[in-house]
């Protein structure tokens, strides 16, 4: 057997293990794996930006309550006060890292707005590009400093007295490989890529929770399953994400009739949150209407929103009416490994980071951009957790894998098949008794887990089958509607009230009549 030492291994390499990694390459020897290349991931795909409160008129606190709101009041407040209260100086870090956000024609920096936020604090790059141009600025910087192993899937985490030490995987060429390291650090994103219409990389199977679940690891919110508004769909099939940010300068949704989609839904209308403008839209679509985003408005639509400008060339959607087609789709996993202020999950040894993770900023719906900044915050948090408390790689082999089986893992449904039941089920809506029947269909494949002989895309199915059965009973568990979570059965939760006395209670906010103004924007 293959067997490789490391300080610190990282499974992904979006924005959160490419973090990771460059807080930590210069103190400890670091090994990153991805199951495809750093094009492939979730971040590189973000057109969006990074929130932070990084101007005079704006402040932490703001960005505190805009994400709770979003979140539904479900959010583990003390982690999101990091969030936010750190979001500015990690904006700073970046620039110095040549991260390349774009600037007014006055030189400063050019803001933009999206849902749920009250204010225009989004930095982006390169327009809709600001996840690519985040991601090449980091991986120019770890590359030749940290070893990158591509096309390597992990098969299962390592685990040896309660403590984990490393991972096997699977190359392509169907050799098996063991790492032995220190520290783990889970950063292989959510599971989003479950559903049939999604805004997520082909890559993502919803490997980081089927991973942490197998070594033990407590999961938490899997229920919780954000939906974008708009991807751009068409023909029967999706074309991509069309971002929030589109909204945020002019953007609106209209029916096929010409009337404003969220007129009279909520008081930010185009701009309310991401589940009450997804939910909106579902209706219509099932009313036989058909949903358009119009952009007649934006001005230099094709500059500011390059990525989006080719997706409608290739979807034959011409800009010059400015209807653009959209329908919801699977977007960003809230829960996942839980973990504290420095990415510590249940595991000794084990690390989450990103979307991988649960941190619970996010809450029940994750606020427009904020999921980049996660990254950023927590990540660069679980390095200096990492560096505090470092750990050597065990010296030898592991025995636990002896008796790892080498057969195939026999008949398995295939991915569509999964994406399907999920969408039907554990989607947008979901009721008590389809939940119950997706419960059923994914017990069938419980026992079934990836071993020696098992292909990748085996491997990938095996991981989607237990993911997905752990979504669906968290679904079925949770008897409320709350954010990214709408049964039929159960109302909305609103808890107004509570972050009333919130606001009120905090003592350590900057200044109490900040908050208190703050709140009267809130209740107007
Ligand atoms: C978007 O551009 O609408 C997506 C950004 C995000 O998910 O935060």
């Amino acid at each position: 057997m293959n067997v490789q030492f490391t300080d610190v291994l990282i499974i992904g390499i979006g924005i959160a293990g490419l973090m990771a990694a460059e807080c930590l390459r210069s103190h400890q020897n670091v090994t990153i794996i991805t199951k495809s290349s750093f094009q492939n991931s979730n971040s590189y795909r973000a057109q969006g930006g990074i929130a932070a409160a990084t101007q005079q008129d704006d402040h932490w606190a703001e960005h505190f309550l805009d994400t709770i709101k979003a979140g539904r009041f479900h959010n583990e407040e003390a982690l999101t006060e990091i969030l936010v209260k750190e979001g500015p100086e990690l904006i700073s870090l970046l620039e110095k890292w040549n991260v390349p956000f774009d600037k007014n024609p006055d030189g400063k920096v050019s803001l933009g707005r999206e849902g749920g936020h009250r204010k225009s604090r989004i930095l982006h790059a390169g327009g809709d590009r600001t996840g690519s141009k985040m991601i090449n600025a980091l991986f120019n910087r770890v590359a030749g400093h940290v070893t990158i192993k591509e096309h390597e899937m992990v098969g299962d985490l390592i685990v040896e007295d309660g403590r984990c030490r490393g991972a096997w995987t699977k190359l392509e060429n169907g050799e098996v490989a063991v790492y032995r390291a220190g520290a783990v650090i889970l950063a292989s994103g959510g599971a989003a890529g479950l559903y049939s219409v999604h805004s997520n990389d082909e890559s993502i199977t919803g490997d980081s929770i089927a991973l942490a679940y197998r070594a033990g690891a407590l999961l938490s919110d899997l229920e919780f399953l954000q939906f974008h508004p708009t991807m751009l769909y068409t023909q029967g099939k999706s074309f991509g994400l069309v971002s929030e940010a589109v909204r945020g300068e002019g953007g609106v949704l209209l029916t096929d009739q010409g009337d404003r989609v969220m007129k009279g839904i909520h008081e930010l209308e185009d701009l309310a949150p991401r589940d009450i403008v997804a939910r909106t839209i579902h209706q219509s679509i099932n009313q036989g209407r058909k949903v358009f985003l119009d952009v007649s408005n934006v001005k230099n639509f094709t500059n500011r929103f390059p990525t989006i400008t080719k997706q409608c060339n290739l979807a034959r959607i011409s800009l010059k009416d400015g209807w653009i087609p959209v329908a919801p789709g699977a977007h960003f996993t809230m829960g996942g490994a839980v973990t504290d202020e420095w990415g510590r999950t249940t595991v000794p040894g084990l690390y989450a980071v990103g979307e991988a993770s649960r941190t619970g900023v996010h809450g029940a719906n994750r606020l427009a951009s904020n999921s980049l900044l996660e990254g950023v915050v927590f990540s660069k948090r679980t390095a200096l957790n990492i560096l505090e408390e470092p750990c050597a790689a065990p010296v030898s082999a592991p025995n636990s894998l002896d008796s790892m089986q080498t057969k195939s893992a026999g008949w398995l449904p295939d991915k569509e098949e999964i994406k399907e039941k999920m969408t039907k089920y554990a989607g947008i809506v979901r009721t008590p008794d389809g939940l119950s029947e997706a419960i059923a269909w994914f017990e069938e494949y419980e026992k079934c887990t990836p071993d020696f002989g098992c292909t990748i895309h085996e491997m990938e199915v095996l991981n989607m089958l237990q993911t997905a059965k752990l979504i669906v009973t968290s679904a079925f568990m949770r008897k409320e509607s709350r954010g990214g979570h709408y049964r039929t059965d159960f109302p909305v939760s609103n808890d107004r009230e509570w972050l009333k006395k919130q606001i009120y209670r905090r003592k350590d906010y900057h200044e109490q009549a900040e908050a208190k103004k703050t709140a009267a924007g809130i209740f107007a």
